[in-house]
């Protein structure tokens, strides 16, 4: 055991002096986890790393005596405790804050740590040779506060808590600074604010009620008490500050203000200035130091509100957010990229303007191109809408699913009608004009009947026109798809986003650029245009939607009254500049397995597509339990999300229930209502695991939400933030993986001699974004390469019986535009013999230790035939696909489907033929005699690690050892 260590006690007082601008790294809040223990026989390990201070549990018992919230282990012991740790984050320890409260009589007397960096994906033993002692034994006193400084350690994501010999502990802080994670490349947009990537909060005016580091913490948080909060001020006038280092020097792009959880007491507006300073601490710095970067906005209460900044040619390295007149912010989000001189300028050719969307809303930050704004190039990302944001220009309709977080509660007047089944929202937006009496003008409703637009690559909309109505306010509702279009062949889903462009008017009477904005509206969100301000007309997204268009016309609108200025004349060449951001996904519009609007759950049925996009209401576990069953959704990591999504749509409205359900009565009553429901959700479908890890991680927040002490309530809305969070996080797990394997295989044809590009590859079944929250994981390399322009071409097997290649990946590779060639199952191996395959990737739905993989049947065979071809064999799965509780393939239980479903194809009656409202009809037909007996019918095989090239998971690539058959996983999980 090495020692490297000198201590200095700090006193209390001194706190912030020597912490408050540290990291604490073994905060939950951060990610911070127990991950062994030698004993905790009177206290759970869990409770040192909460972030609220240790309760008296005082007079309380259980079935093994006094409850304490901390560590507390068994008398005698003869030799010492221990306590592994898991850093949320790795980075250098400079400091602990050691806190005894309420052990008196049976604290700890002394303790030491020990720290390592390992990136296995086992936790280290205890007795593993790495660990460094950082801090010597030292005493602890009872029911006390212990802050200690040491010499800074290394970089390090694990620590170990030694006491001597036993006793108890009821918090245990690490603090430090972080080892900043960044994106390799530099042009790559991420939240530079982020705790992670080494953003720092390092001064606040006041944080009376929550600290300001909560605001660069990750995620959304739980409640109130995990954002800033200021105390109420009294003076008029009265503001409070946060000022934020950024982990690098950056040109910003945009801003995220979240007040998620702040309904009543939200700041009523915000604004950011930042600086360029080498300073640490800028608290001193002169005010023309600082820049506004957003002028002073309104917020709203509990969203995330996306806002484009301005004045962000120079390189930052601090903001300031300012509040008015005071409140609470959950998290503040800066995204842009690292200032390095290397990155280049879009060549200013003619004046240009366009929009960049991010096609997926959910998961990290939206745009990944950055803001531009050159004298003749106008780049803007398209940010969510919410009514604050969008203030500038016009209202935003729309009802609340908490009806707390609607905008200006003291002037929005909200009432029950309809009998109580409904909710109005009275008069969000006035219809104005302000035509003359003998104009005749009349107010009137009109409909668009929108189709969807088709993104450039890299998801950038060239804006070519911007128009305006000088006399009348516009208002756009969506109305959803109209009917006679849901269904035809090729025809997109109904769509459920648009894209919102607005620019405010110039001195010349014309759009001012520089006041550009763009904005994400979803199905359920109209807007209104002010009068007078410039607008792109209606952009849908993914599928057609109609609009009713409130305004006010002369006539009909005879003389068309709205001005176009021409087109911006200049802008005709249809050039755009925007830089292809690797990063930036590329969805099948319309595409996607899962889609959510407040509680409410609809998954399109796979057993109809392609030729039927039949949307199906998931309104319980048994609804979903069944549509995983019966695979109406399939797909490892797609039904993991709807499981857990149904938990959290389940609880959503047990909350909204007034008589509340019984199961709310009390955190056991609740815990005895969703553990079975859990465990009947995991019986849908044995072979994915991915479904075992979804509701065996919503089983752990139940259990240590009810440990923390939280009511039925508080509880629920954890399991609710989770499971929308297991749906959430797929995306960018899928956008990972498929960057890394998607560069790893380009490197493999490298090393091959080929060039790394025009490749051609093969999958099997369907991994796309039917099969996931979106993006796909082997068709996500897939996509990956065709975004980078690597890709010749991919080539899918049909996967009979259930058709998912001929039916799924032929649909979303279709609406993706990705060249591609179908072959039958049988065909693998001739397709190996003639045409130039550099690769062949496949998903999976259950990975074993040692690598051996189970995924859909019909794998083995193109692993066996690519072993024999000599071509790399990628499996691309998350992480929860991996099951390191077994050894190896054989322990995987399989799946096997019902015999008359390998009897059975269905599909569109050719010729085709059509019902009344457009719909193709659809047959089932048997291609098997009658009286068929034997019918085999797996419905998943497992390749042996030994055919298998490369692993590839969201955290990297692994590959075998020089000579093993086996892989070692844990770099990867
Ligand atoms: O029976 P399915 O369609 O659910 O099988 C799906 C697969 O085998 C997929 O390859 C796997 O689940 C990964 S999906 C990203």
């Amino acid at each position: 055991m090495a020692s490297s260590s000198a201590f200095e006690r700090i006193a209390l007082e001194d706190f912030t002096a020597n912490f408050s601008t540290l990291t604490e790294h073994s905060s939950v809040a951060l990610g911070g986890t127990v991950q062994g223990v030698s004993d905790e026989f009177f206290a759970d390990a869990f409770h040192l790393l909460l972030v609220e201070p240790a309760p008296s549990l005082k007079g309380q018992f259980g079935p093994k005596g006094a409850l304490f919230s901390g560590w507390e282990t068994r008398r005698h012991n003869p030799d010492y405790d221990w306590c592994i740790i898991k850093l949320g984050t790795t980075g250098i320890i400079s400091g602990f804050d050691i806190d005894t409260a309420h052990f008196n009589g049976n604290e700890a007397p002394e303790v030491t740590v020990q720290a390592l960096h390992s990136n296995k994906g086992t936790p280290p033993t205890v007795d593993d040779a790495r660990w460094t002692e950082i801090l010597p034994r030292i005493a602890l006193g009872p029911s006390s506060r212990h802050l200690l400084k040491i010499q800074p350690s290394s970089s390090v994501n694990y620590v170990k808590l030694n006491m001597y010999p036993d006793g108890g502990i009821a918090r245990f802080r690490v603090y430090g600074d972080v080892s900043p994670v960044r994106p390799q490349d530099a042009a790559e947009i991420y939240d530079m604010a982020h705790v992670f990537a080494g953003g720092r909060v390092i001064f606040t005016s006041d944080q009376h009620f929550g600290v300001g580091s909560n605001l660069i913490l990750p995620g959304r948080g739980k409640d109130m008490g995990d954002g800033w909060e200021t105390k109420r001020s009294r003076q008029p006038g009265h503001k409070d500050w946060a000022i934020i280092k950024l982990g690098d020097t950056g040109l910003l792009s945009h801003a995220e203000i979240d007040t998620a959880h702040f309904k009543g007491n939200f700041p009523e507006s915000c604004e950011l200035h930042a600086a360029h300073s080498a300073e640490f601490d800028t608290c001193s710095l002169p005010e023309d130091a600082w820049t506004t970067i957003l002028p002073r906005t309104k917020l709203g209460p509990h969203r995330q509100h996306q806002f484009q900044l301005e004045n962000i040619h120079t390189p930052y390295t601090h903001v300031r957010i300012t509040i008015h007149p005071d409140g609470g912010v959950k998290r503040v989000r800066l995204f842009g990229r690292r200032h390095t001189d290397a990155v280049s300028q879009p060549s200013e050719t003619s004046v240009k303007a366009s929009v960049t969307l991010e096609i997926e809303t959910s998961g990290p930050p939206a745009s990944q191109a950055p803001t531009i704004h050159t004298p003749n190039t106008f780049v803007v990302p398209a940010l969510a809408l919410t009514p604050e944001t969008f203030s500038p220009f016009g209202q935003v309709i729309q009802s609340y699913p908490d009806i707390n977080a609607v905008p200006s509660p003291r002037n929005t007047k909200i009432t029950g009608a309809n009998q109580g089944t409904a909710i109005k929202y009275h008069k969000l937006a006035p219809i104005v004009s302000s035509y003359s009496a003998e104009a005749g003008a009349t107010a009137g409703l009109s409909v668009y009947h929108c189709q969807a637009i088709t993104l450039e690559v890299g998801g950038i909309w060239p804006v070519k026109v911007l128009e305006r109505h000088p006399c009348t306010n516009q208002a756009f509702i969506p109305m959803g798809p109209s009917r006679s279009e849901a269904g035809e062949i090729g025809e997109m889903a109904p769509g459920y986003r648009y894209l919102v462009i607005v620019s405010k008017n110039g001195e010349d009477d014309r759009p001012d650029l520089k006041s550009l904005r763009a904005f994400v509206a979803f199905s359920n969100q109209g807007i209104v245009y002010d009068t007078g301000i410039w607008h792109h007309p209606m952009a849908v997204l993914e599928g057609p939607l109609d609009f009713t268009c409130v305004e006010t016309q002369v006539g009909n609108g005879e003389p068309l009254d709205y001005l176009i200025p021409d087109a911006f004349g200049f802008f005709l060449s249809n050039a755009t500049v925007a830089t292809v951001s690797r990063s930036t996904a590329m969805t099948a519009p319309g595409l996607t397995s899962i889609r959510t609007s407040g509680e409410k759950i609809e998954i399109v049925n796979q057993l109809l597509l392609p030729h039927t996009t039949e949307w199906l209401p998931v309104d319980s576990i048994e609804q979903a339990h069944d549509a995983i069953k019966s695979m109406k959704i399939r797909g490892a990591p797609a039904i993991a999300s709807l499981a857990a999504l149904a938990i959290a749509s389940h609880l959503t409205k047990a909350l909204q229930q007034d008589p509340a359900p019984e199961y709310l009565s009390s955190p056991d009553a609740l815990k005895a209502h969703v553990e079975p429901q859990l465990q009947y959700l995991y019986t849908a479908r044995p072979t994915a695991v991915n479904l075992g890890a979804a509701t065996r991680r919503l089983t752990k927040v139940l259990n240590t939400s009810i440990a923390e002490g939280k009511d039925a309530r508080a509880v629920a809305q954890d399991l609710i933030v989770e499971g929308k969070a297991i749906d959430g996080e797929d995306v960018y797990r899928n956008k990972e993986m498929s960057k890394w394997g998607g560069e790893w295989l380009v490197e493999q044809v490298k090393k091959r001699g080929g060039s790394g590009d025009h490749l051609n590859v093969m999958t099997v079944c369907n991994t796309g974004s039917l099969a996931t929250s979106g993006y796909g994981t082997a068709l996500g390399l897939i996509t990956y390469l065709h975004e980078t322009r690597k890709l010749d071409t991919a080539f899918f097997t049909q996967s009979t019986p259930y058709h998912q290649g001929s039916r799924l990946t032929a649909f979303e590779l279709i609406s993706l535009k990705i060249p591609s060639v179908m072959l039958c199952d049988s065909m693998v191996g001739s397709l190996f013999q003639h045409k130039g395959i550099h690769g062949i990737a496949v998903g999976a739905d259950r990975i074993a230790k040692n690598g051996d993989t189970a995924n859909k049947v019909g794998t083995y065979n193109a692993a066996v035939l690519a072993a024999r071809h000599n071509i790399p064999f990628i499996v691309v799965a998350p992480v929860s696909t991996v099951d390191l509780e077994i050894e190896n393939g054989s322990q995987i239980p399989i799946e096997h489907r019902p015999p008359l479903e390998a009897r059975l194809v269905r599909g569109a009656l050719y010729p085709f033929t059509s019902n009344a409202q457009g719909v193709k009809e659809q047959a089932t037909v048997m291609v098997t005699p009658e009286d068929l007996e034997g019918v085999y019918n797996p419905s998943f095989d497992v390749t042996p690690a030994e055919l298998i090239t490369a692993i590839v998971t969201e955290r990297g690539v692994a590959v075998k050892a020089e000579g093993s058959n086996v892989f070692d996983l844990s770099g990867i999980v």
